[in-house]
């Protein structure tokens, strides 16, 4: 058996929120750079992964090729793992990308073939117009409801197996935004992730939606395989410290995978140091694996928690009001009825030893974030 490609959730970079149809080798490349001399890297983001728009025409023989931005995808891959990086890359099930580049279809075998024989490490399957097929399937089986989902779930399960056969480790990221439940299928087709939602933008509104929305499938992440509520858009411009400090929090809480989605040639410090809180980081990949839980619920106001390795709790105070909030937990509910030992991660702050009720001052549109412990 192989050992599965995500223990912890994947970290990483991705070209769509940034460069979606522009990215180049070149951009790539330079990420690939930026990784390494931003410390991004060393913090564990490793994968390198292009997004839409990479695919050129099929060979004679059908081998799929890169396009005049992608000129030769081996000569990239030896480049990103040059750096201690891998590789990642994007495809569809139908005929063709959302983007109207070459899909899969008809090609699957082969193509995890070109995939692994050009070192790639990671593959996402974007479910672009398969939408015919499905309905065709619905009219063939009109007995069975769910003959459209079938169809889908064997046309991710084919991807799946055809990477498995390949011998290479290839970590599958199924994006199909969340349709039939993927979190109770995903496992069985090889996926270590699967989209929950449709896609993310860079405001608030939309960040803040998608994280609320994880509260309800917790139960189906841990180690190998996870809820993936897309990549982040921190450092994209369209949201203010606070916020992106939410989205990065609420992402790690959720033990989401961890794909940046800026252009690391122009991240400001403020950008990088989010992106890079160490404390933050190690929250989102916590051995044990488990995703946040929402506890309470009022108004504008949400608390989290995370169980993390060594018997400690993770708490999230999260407020979607424009202004700053009192919050308050108690300590008991959490699952310390004698008090504990508090530290604020984004400050960096032990605030000692706490009992009976917690309260702190929650920035607007911002989280405090914190780490329980005994
Ligand atoms: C839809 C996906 O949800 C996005 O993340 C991106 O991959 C685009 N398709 C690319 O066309």
């Amino acid at each position: 058996a192989q050992t599965s490609p995500a223990p912890t959730p994947p970290m990483g970079w991705n070209s769509w929120n940034h460069f979606a149809g522009k990215v180049t080798d070149a951009d790539v490349r330079a990420t690939a750079d930026q990784l390494v001399s931003t410390g991004m890297r060393d913090a564990g983001y490793v994968y390198v992964n292009i997004d839409d728009t990479w695919q050129g025409k099929r060979d004679a023989n059908g081998a799929i090729r890169g396009n005049e931005k992608f000129p030769d995808m081996k000569a990239l891959a030896d480049y990103v793992h040059s750096k201690g990086l891998k590789l990642g890359i994007y495809s569809s099930p139908g005929e063709k990308t959302c983007a109207g580049y070459a899909g899969s279809y008809g090609h699957e075998a082969q193509d995890a073939q070109t995939y692994a024989a050009w070192g790639v490490d990671f593959l996402k399957y974007d479910l672009c117009s398969f939408g015919d097929q499905m309905s065709a399937e619905r009219k063939a089986h009109p007995d069975d409801p769910q003959a459209g989902e079938k169809l889908m779930i064997a046309a991710y399960k084919k991807m799946g197996d055809a990477l498995r056969a390949t011998g290479r480790p290839i970590l599958y990221s199924l994006c199909q935004y969340g349709f039939a439940d993927p979190w109770k299928w995903g496992p069985s087709v090889g996926a270590s992730m699967w989209r929950t939602t449709d896609d993310i933008n860079d405001t608030w509104p939309r960040m803040f939606i998608i994280g609320q929305e994880q509260a309800d499938i917790a139960q189906y992440a841990g180690p190998g395989h996870w809820n993936d509520p897309d990549m982040l858009e921190i450092g994209n411009g369209g949201m203010k410290p606070d916020e992106y400090r939410q989205h990065m929090s609420l992402w790690a809480m959720l033990a989401a995978p961890l794909l940046a989605g800026n252009d690391l040639t122009k991240m400001s410090d403020v950008d990088r140091s989010i992106l890079t809180n160490r404390e933050v980081i190690a929250i989102d990949q916590d051995p044990l694996g488990k995703q946040a839980t929402r506890q309470y619920e009022h108004a504008d106001m949400s608390v989290w928690t995370k169980p993390l390795s060594g018997g400690r709790v993770a708490v999230a105070l999260v407020t979607s009001s424009w202004g700053e909030r009192r919050m308050q937990f108690n300590l008991a509910e959490v699952g310390f009825p004698n008090g504990a030992s508090v530290r604020d991660v984004w400050d960096g702050k032990d605030l000692g030893r706490q009992s009976g009720v917690f309260t702190g001052v929650v920035p607007g549109h911002g989280v405090l974030l914190l780490i329980l412990s005994k």
